[in-house]
């Protein structure tokens, strides 16, 4: 079901990344585009979005992005191929990418960092809280997240970061958060980031995964920060400067940029940027599938008690 906020309608996607994991499979296609069971990864990610009401979307890309142009777009001559040959159903599905979202796309240039892409965002966004949904991240689509993120961002005002707890030794590969808990129980107070610590100086094991809604205020925070974990601009710091100044109500009066909340998700989350949990992604949204799980697991489990 989608649905709507007052305020938030634009999502911001950075898909600049250039796959290195998945080389050589992305030497000439985008890592976006890879298939997870039948559709490009990047196509779950524009689907959350718009199933969080957010049907406004701005694509960040670089260099070798054409193909992501391309498939929300409209492919005439494979329409009218699959029109002629009667096959509505695969019809259907070439054009519901293209039906999905009004989507928008803005280079990179410089591959300057995560927060960089995000201010390449400024001119389209305005001055309304957006959100920002990473393409490595795969959300469930049964495990909302995004619409408690927007709901919780109308309640406190500010940003929010979507959080997950993870195996402390895994910390190094996330932005991690210091947090404080609120009278929610899936909502905390952030106090502090780092991004990718070292496991002994992470403030928790809280690990932020690639869904954001901000406050428009980050962007000037953005334009001021420089580099810094891996030489990158990051939007972990930025957020830090926000969370900082944000220290408490008192402090923050008459500051812009409220403050920084956490929402812990429990759901199913795989980082299709990882081949291995990419594989695990695939497998998982396979067996549930109803027109090919039913197959698939027949022979999933055959193949897991005879041959492994
Ligand atoms: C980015 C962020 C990091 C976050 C991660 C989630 O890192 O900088 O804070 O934890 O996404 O996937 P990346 O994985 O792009 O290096």
């Amino acid at each position: 079901m989608t649905q709507s906020h007052p305020g938030i309608s634009k999502a911001v996607i950075p898909a600049a990344g250039l796959g290195t994991r998945f080389l050589p499979a992305t030497k000439a296609t985008p890592k976006e585009m890879l298939p997870v069971v039948d559709k490009p990864a990047i196509q779950y990610v524009v689907e959350e979005a718009v199933t969080a009401g957010l049907s406004d979307v701005l694509m960040v890309t670089g260099r070798n992005k054409r193909p992501l142009e391309d498939h929300f777009d409209r492919n005439y001559e494979l329409e009218s191929a699959l029109g002629r040959k009667g096959d509505a159903e695969r019809l259907a599905r070439v054009q519901e990418s293209s039906d999905l979202a009004t989507m928008h796309y803005v280079r990179q240039g410089d591959p300057k960092g995560l927060g960089h892409a995000v201010l390449c965002a400024a001119p389209h966004v305005g001055d309304q809280p957006f959100a920002v949904l990473l393409g490595d991240d795969l959300i469930d689509p049964r495990d909302p997240l995004l619409s408690r993120m927007i709901e919780i961002q109308g309640q406190y005002g500010g940003s929010v970061i979507a959080l997950m707890e993870v195996d402390p030794a895994q910390i190094h590969l996330y932005g991690s958060a210091a947090v404080e808990p609120t009278a929610e129980g899936d909502v905390v107070r952030i106090t502090g980031l780092v991004e990718k610590p070292d496991p002994a100086d992470a403030p928790s094991n809280y690990a932020i995964i690639g869904r954001y809604v901000l406050d428009p205020a980050v962007f000037d925070i953005l334009r001021r920060t420089e580099p810094g974990r891996g030489g990158e601009i990051q939007l972990t710091d930025a957020l830090q400067h926000l969370a900082e100044t944000y220290e408490s109500a008192a402090d923050a009066a008459g500051k812009a940029g409220g403050p920084v909340h956490g929402v812990v998700f429990k759901g199913r989350r795989y980082d299709t940027g990882d081949r291995g949990d990419y594989l695990r992604a695939i497998v998982r949204l396979a067996c549930e599938r109803e027109d090919l799980g039913p197959e698939f697991r027949t022979w999933l489990r055959s193949y897991v008690t005879e041959e492994m």
